[in-house]
């Protein structure tokens, strides 16, 4: 913050002569408290459940390889994260920024996807069924929305329901990869990953069974945690 001045009025009738150097009065300001959170850099949280405990919906094999890629992301980020704050010159910071993206939204989309994953069956929420029936309907007209919103990515990519804090309201999007097609205001409240990695070994070109598969498997109580968050 800057400090305050007190300027002089150079048009009153007890203004100093010009020559006489103007003497401006600097009031301090008190330093504010320091309420910013610590800096965390990007890691990968650990699953909430063993490898095998998605079986026979995800199997052991499949979990570990994502996982690892989900810890990838973090470290792909971090290093993007340095290089955006060494870049030097116009090119290397396009490189540096492009890189913080795709890592950047690759770390964010992965460590939604695991945290709403769990072998427990659970239920939406309070909050996440009410902002449901008001947009979709119910569940299953929601559920069917999602899927469409799944089957229209096209190659690598997200489907994602996210809370739209202009509007008040839930809305579905397909992403390109991590980063393309992206909605700067979208706030992602669940992620289904469709890049082959996360279902390939198991749903061979069955992509819609992985989407069933895996709609069994969300952890409701985190898509609810965030959707609060969301509208806070
Ligand atoms: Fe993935």
């Amino acid at each position: 913050m800057y400090p305050r001045r007190r300027h002089m009025n150079l048009h009153t009738p007890n203004s100093p002569p010009l020559s006489t150097p103007i003497i401006t009065q600097l009031t301090p300001v008190p330093s504010a408290p320091n309420v910013l959170p610590v800096q965390q850099a990007p890691t990968a949280p650990p699953l909430g459940f063993p490898d095998n405990a998605l079986e026979p919906a995800l199997s052991a094999q499949t979990i570990r390889i994502h996982y690892q890629l989900f810890q990838n992301y973090a470290t792909g980020f971090n290093a993007a994260l340095q290089e955006t704050a060494s870049a030097k010159d116009e090119s290397s910071m396009q490189q540096a920024l492009r890189a913080s993206a795709f890592q950047g939204s690759g770390y964010a989309l992965h460590k939604l996807y695991f945290a709403a994953l769990s072998p427990q069956p659970s239920q939406p929420g309070m909050l996440t069924m009410q902002a449901i029936a008001r947009q979709y309907g119910g569940v299953t007209a929601f559920q069917n929305r999602f899927f469409l919103a799944a089957a229209a990515v096209e190659g690598p990519g997200w489907a994602v329901l996210g809370w739209h804090p202009e509007l008040h309201e839930l809305q579905l999007a397909a992403l390109s990869k991590h980063q393309d097609s992206h909605i700067a205001t979208l706030m992602p409240i669940l992620a289904l990953d469709m890049w082959e990695h996360a279902y390939w070994l198991d749903y061979p070109a069955q992509k819609a069974d992985y989407w069933h598969a895996w709609w069994n498997l969300i952890y409701w109580p985190e898509v609810e945690n965030r959707l609060m968050a969301a509208i806070a």
